[in-house]
């Protein structure tokens, strides 16, 4: 007989950028799945507060905390506060991700900075404290197979290039390799890295290509399963990455895109 117990109980998380969007529903679902969790955010705490309040109401437990992920001082001082609540950390999920877009010959240097520190740096700096703390810490066999679970937010576009967004892509193209890079380095340790690689999902970032039925029309010709994404899609495939369930998967990037990154245009051409 199976143990009656959730697949992250007793493991403690941190999903930066979590009080909207993909990092809100990622937050809730690893709540749901019995870890207790860390809601980073860096603006608008009131919507963090709400997000305890989903998790709380669902018999799960979380604390909202402040960095801005781009900032060493501030991602050193969050892993602090953490430590200090909550002893060690088990899984990082690095979502924190914004968009700036402009055509590529307007682009201002401080746009490709921008996006470039909060997607590519704020990743680095969380996934750093996080691989010394599993380092010190060491295996916890009690909770899990792995040393530490980092999974990275990427999206379609670290493979796929996109006009228009060349800062965006070009961290997300930057996470890629970083992802697999920090896998190879730190999978003798037992620590597995991974990104999940989400395609068009409801959220507030790309509202304006899925909230009007022609926009969304327009959208769903890049998507062979004809639905556009919705930010639990997401929370589950990264629940399955955080578990022992995926303990063999190291350096992989889940794409989670109803087909996007299928090349959907030669459904009907080429
Ligand atoms: C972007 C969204 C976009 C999706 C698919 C995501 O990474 O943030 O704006 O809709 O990729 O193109």
């Amino acid at each position: 007989m199976k143990k009656n117990i959730k697949t992250l109980s007793g493991q403690i998380a941190l999903v930066t950028g979590a009080n909207s969007g993909i990092g809100k529903a990622v937050a809730i679902a690893l709540a749901e799945a019995g870890a207790k969790v860390v809601v980073n955010y860096v603006a608008n705490e009131h919507a963090a507060e709400e997000v305890l309040k989903i998790i709380r109401d669902k018999g799960g437990e979380a604390v909202a905390l402040h960095a801005d992920v781009s900032n060493e001082k501030q991602v050193q001082a969050m892993f602090a506060q953490l430590f200090k609540l909550y002893g060690t950390i088990d899984i990082l999920i690095n979502n924190a991700g914004l968009q700036r877009d402009a055509k590529f010959w307007e682009m201002s240097l401080e746009d490709w900075e921008f996006v470039l520190r909060v997607n590519l740096t704020g990743q680095f700096l969380c996934a750093r404290e996080a691989v010394k703390e599993f380092l010190r810490r060491g295996l916890r066999p009690e909770v899990s197979k792995a040393c530490g679970k980092i999974i990275c937010m990427s999206s379609v576009h670290e493979i796929i290039p996109w006009a228009g967004h060349v800062n965006y892509a070009a961290s997300k193209g930057g996470v890629r390799l970083m992802m697999q890079t920090m896998s190879q380095e730190l999978a003798p340790y037992k620590i597995r890295v991974n990104s999940v690689g989400p395609g068009a999902i409801k959220t507030p970032i790309n509202e304006s290509v899925w909230s009007t039925p022609s926009a969304e029309q327009e959208l769903l010709k890049l998507i062979p399963y004809k639905r556009v994404g919705e930010p639990d899609d997401i929370g589950k495939a990264v629940v399955w990455l955080a578990s022992d369930d995926s303990d063999y998967v190291n350096g992989a990037t889940l794409f989670v895109d109803g087909g996007m990154t299928l090349y959907p245009g030669f459904a009907t051409g080429g």
